[in-house]
């Protein structure tokens, strides 16, 4: 019999001083002082210590005092990583704040039949496809959390439309049809564990700079529009690639069913791109025309950590290796 006991997860491995100091501070209570902020933005010490700032807010970690998610010293260090992560981010990006045109452009990107999901569905094999869950776990086992911490932020129309959408993420009232819990469902159809944070220490930097950056928008009501921009570019892509990868578990002999958690989203996410765009981005931008920018990082910012994140799976893939950190699948 499985056990509905909540066990927060365990701290993760240190991957360079700045993780180690997080991971210290937490563990030992040492007070985290880091003089040099040097690190890789996009690399793996960054992204985890990172992470594992952002998860106080969210789960915590096993035999870690909640009280830690307030600590000034702590939220101080997150601080200082969170502006090197974002600096990094404005560099890679086109920016400019014309909403429709990089919406479009998100449009014309998922539709194009190229990236993992077309990868999996045409030459995909069993080990890759649960590796992408793998990835896609660090996210997916909180789906729809990080976009929450926005609706204080928000008024209006584009309020009422984002709980909304929210309210289908989080199952509608039921708690077997919530996401998360889909997509627990999934992974252990795969063989794979759905505890959550489980894998945390097989991800790399680029898995885990997709969901920092929902972090990082959803926490900072200064970023309010970057994290509707990325909502929505977000529910924009999804339903092709949820269609590539319905196919992809049936043409790699998955149990009929297993498909759920993507077949849902290609119904529900068709009609969240058009609620996100029309009435959230719509009635955002109609109250604060001057978030108009901010909601084009956002929307950017999703499709170029996407990209690189792709960039490793198929790099990985193409040369017969694996994409995790850690060959933890058996
Ligand atoms: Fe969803
Ligand atoms: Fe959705």
């Amino acid at each position: 019999m499985t056990s509905n006991v909540i066990v927060a997860p365990p701290l993760p491995e240190a991957r360079g001083p700045l993780s180690a100091a997080v991971v210290s501070v937490l563990r030992d209570g040492a007070p985290a002082s880091i003089a040099r902020m040097d690190a890789d933005p996009f690399g793996e010490d960054l992204q985890l210590a990172l992470y594992t700032c952002y998860e106080l807010h969210y789960r915590g970690f096993d035999r870690v005092d909640p009280e830690w998610e307030w600590e000034p010293g702590l939220l101080r260090l997150r601080a200082r990583m969170e502006r090197v992560f974002l600096d990094a981010i404005r560099t890679e990006l086109p920016g400019g704040d014309d909403v429709g045109a990089a919406l479009r452009r998100v449009t014309a990107e998922a539709t194009e039949d190229t990236g993992v999901s077309a990868y999996l569905r045409d030459h995909g094999e069993w080990w890759q496809l649960r590796e992408y869950l793998v990835h896609r776990s660090i996210y997916h086992l909180k789906e729809a959390d990080p976009h929450a911490w926005v609706i204080p932020r928000l008024r209006g129309q584009a309020k009422a439309s984002l709980v909304a959408v929210e309210y289908d993420e989080f199952g509608g009232g039921r708690g077997e049809r919530m996401h998360a819990r889909l997509f627990a469902e999934l992974m252990r159809e795969t063989g794979l564990d759905p505890a959550y944070g489980r894998y945390l220490d097989a991800v790399p930097a680029v898995t885990l700079a997709t969901v920092n950056m929902m972090s990082l928008f959803g926490l900072h009501r200064a970023l309010r529009g970057a994290l509707v921009g990325h909502f929505a570019a977000a529910e924009i892509s999804t339903p092709p690639g949820a269609q590539r990868l319905a196919e992809a578990l049936e043409r790699l002999g998955a149990r009929p069913g297993a498909e759920v958690f993507f077949t849902e989203h290609i119904e529900a996410d068709a009609v969240h791109e058009q609620v996100l765009r029309r009435d959230v981005v719509g009635d955002l931008l109609a109250a604060e025309p001057y978030l108009a920018a901010d909601v084009v990082l956002g929307a950017q910012a999703t499709a170029m950590l996407e990209e690189r994140l792709g960039g490793r799976l198929l790099g990985a893939w193409r040369a017969g290796e694996s994409s995790l950190r850690a060959p933890v699948l058996t």
